[in-house]
């Protein structure tokens, strides 16, 4: 199981003076010092968070693994061609929303989907697919040529009672399972923390989990590296 730590809340703290600290970079540096294996930074249309001038020097110093988490539209696109990231992850984006409130549409978006992966492989970049736990949105994915999916984790994250998170939970490993079979690979990600991330970690099919805001949150308190170590502990056992 990797850990893949989503920086895009540095930047949004960097962003509330319009300075240069906290610094997404020096962020990442101490991710992969402690042990992550993957930065993910999410450039907005919006770009509220993440700027193209901090994707631009990510790509200069991640030396593990970088993934551009992005819409498929063209002005984003047109960076993630440029900076080459290793990943590109594909989400859903709604401007009003605080963050990604579900997988994409990949039936109904699929000619568009499929025409960008292209165009990825072409680039040597890498295409994860971030999807519901449904059948028929993983079975598209591999249709169109995505090398892996992220799994939405955010209804079992948000789960009201244990009952409807033990749904939730049964659900993403039929979806992992289903995606290791057909030969994608299987990512996770969306509201895990230090208290849910156990259950799912345990998914044997799933190969790399993308964490924020929960990892960056207790760092306020405990430091950046002591975070990410406490959470690669946790995935690791
Ligand atoms: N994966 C995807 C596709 C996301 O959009 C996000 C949020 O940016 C994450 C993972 C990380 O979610 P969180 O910040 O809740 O850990």
């Amino acid at each position: 199981m990797r850990l893949a730590i989503n920086i895009d809340h540095i930047a949004t703290l960097r962003n509330a003076r319009g300075g240069k600290e906290p610094d997404p970079i020096e962020a990442a540096k101490i991710c992969e010092e402690a042990g992550a294996e993957g930065i993910v930074c999410h450039l907005r249309e919006d770009r509220r968070h993440i700027k193209d001038e901090d994707v631009r020097a990510l790509r200069r110093i991640v030396t593990t693994k970088l993934d551009l988490e992005m819409a498929a539209v063209d002005d984003v696109i047109r960076v993630a061609l440029e900076v080459l990231p290793e990943l590109a992850t594909f989400v859903p984006e709604r401007r009003q929303e605080l963050t990604t409130e579900g997988g994409l549409d990949v039936r109904a978006d699929r000619r568009h989907l499929e025409d960008v992966i292209r165009t990825f492989h072409e680039n040597k970049i890498e295409v994860s697919l971030f999807v519901d736990p449904i059948r028929e949105q993983i079975e598209t994915s591999k249709e169109i040529g995505a090398d892996m999916i992220e799994i939405h984790t955010g209804e079992y994250a948000n789960a009201r009672s244990e009952r409807e998170q033990n749904e939730q939970f049964v659900r993403i490993q039929d979806a992992a399972k289903l995606a290791k079979s057909i030969g994608l690979g299987v990512n996770g990600g969306h509201g895990l923390n230090y208290a849910n991330v156990s259950p799912i970690a345990a998914i044997r099919e799933i190969d790399e989990l993308s964490i924020g805001h929960a990892i960056i949150s207790h760092s306020m308190f405990v430091g950046l590296e002591t975070g990410v170590k406490e959470m690669l502990a946790l995935i690791r056992t």
